[in-house]
């Protein structure tokens, strides 16, 4: 890798961090990661099927060794995440082979399950994980309450939420807890997000930070809606992070590239300082920046929703430093 380069951390008035999974704490990618960034959240480790595949056995290799590997290395972690109706095995929301339904029974034992899940994987890294992401993606802007239909809301209504943050506040009161949602950065998503985290906060779910997930691309003019964004959630007095932030090369589902072409990732250079501007400005009110992986060999956007080249990232394939690198640390070295 280059050592030539700033340190992406110590260009930022906030911590930054970047999604792993095993295969970057070796190699060149651990080189990266340890000179560029203050923190770490694992992609794939502590999901719910990673960790209780089946009820009441946990398995927590992964999470053992990347929590370890942290520590070791000085990073801070990001927990992800507890409560989310994808990577969540079906035996959650069934007994037997029954699909649990909206009866009182139902709701207590799915609310159990919830609970036991949260005490047994947050206990289990109790003052190792700084900021947890509670609850993920509940929000969904064409309903009209605005929430998922997922068997989490189906089953308990809100109370899921209720739940997940009363018994993870109990089970590491240091954490920050935290509401994590995508395309915040949109106008009714935005809306709904902030009505949902004003009225539990009212209620007194424990609520600290709502977190911006920015899965944005390089056509969207994201920057001045993201500021939006946060101004808004900065009259809630909750803080705010940026959770997994990329930024695709593609505009639709049909486009593909063989190689991407110069122009396209000097455009996307751009697009990372106008981005990254606002969270220099909005920097009080932001008190970290995840992106969602390291470099560009590993984006799951090259294989989800479809299978094509991408290229969201600051380091490419053979982790040098892109266009969007300098966009970030320093923008007057862009093309
Ligand atoms: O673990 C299996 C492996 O055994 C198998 O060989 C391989 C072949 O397909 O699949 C592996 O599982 C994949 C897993 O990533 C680990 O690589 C799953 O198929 C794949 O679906 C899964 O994708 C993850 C995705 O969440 C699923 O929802 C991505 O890595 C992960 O980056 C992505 O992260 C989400 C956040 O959690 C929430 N916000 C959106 C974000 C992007 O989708």
């Amino acid at each position: 890798i280059q050592t030539d380069i700033p340190a992406v951390k110590d260009t930022l008035p906030f911590q930054v961090g970047a999604a792993i999974s095993r295969a970057q704490t070796l190699g060149g990618h651990e080189e990266l990661l340890t000179r560029h960034f203050d923190s770490v959240t694992p992609g794939n480790a502590l999901k719910w099927d990673a960790t209780e595949p089946r009820e009441g056995e946990f398995t927590f290799a992964d999470g053992d060794y990347l929590v370890d590997y942290a520590a070791a290395h000085g990073l801070r972690f990001r927990g992800h995440t507890l409560a989310w109706h994808s990577q969540t095995p079906d035996w959650v929301f069934k007994d037997g082979d029954r699909p649990l339904t909206a009866t009182p029974a139902d709701k207590a034992l799915l609310l159990k399950r919830l609970e036991n899940h949260i005490r047994a994987v947050m206990g289990r890294y109790k003052g190792r994980i700084q900021t947890w992401d509670v609850v993920n993606e509940v929000v969904d802007e064409n309903q009209p309450d605005d929430m998922r239909r997922s068997p989490w809301f189906q089953v308990t209504g809100y109370d899921f939420i209720r739940t997940a943050f009363r018994v993870a506040r109990e089970a590491d009161p240091a954490a920050k807890l935290v509401l994590n949602d995508y395309n915040t950065e949109l106008p009714r998503k935005r809306q709904a997000v902030f009505n949902l985290v004003k009225k539990l906060r009212a209620e007194g779910v424990p609520i600290d930070a709502v977190g911006h997930q920015l899965h944005v691309n390089i056509e969207q003019p994201a920057a001045a809606e993201i500021e939006k964004t946060i101004e808004l959630f900065a009259g809630l007095g909750v803080d705010q992070q940026v959770t997994e932030l990329d930024v695709s090369v593609y505009t639709d589902f049909v486009s593909t590239y063989t190689t991407v072409p110069p122009e396209v990732l000097a455009l996307q250079g751009y697009r990372y300082k106008e981005i990254f501007d606002v969270f220099r400005r909005q920097a009080a009110r932001l008190s970290s920046v995840t992106l969602w992986g390291l470099a560009d060999d590993g984006t799951w956007l090259s294989t989800f929703p479809i299978t094509r080249l991408n290229a969201p990232l600051p380091f490419d394939d053979e982790l040098q430093a892109k266009p969007a690198y300098w966009g970030i640390v320093d923008p007057a070295q862009l093309p």
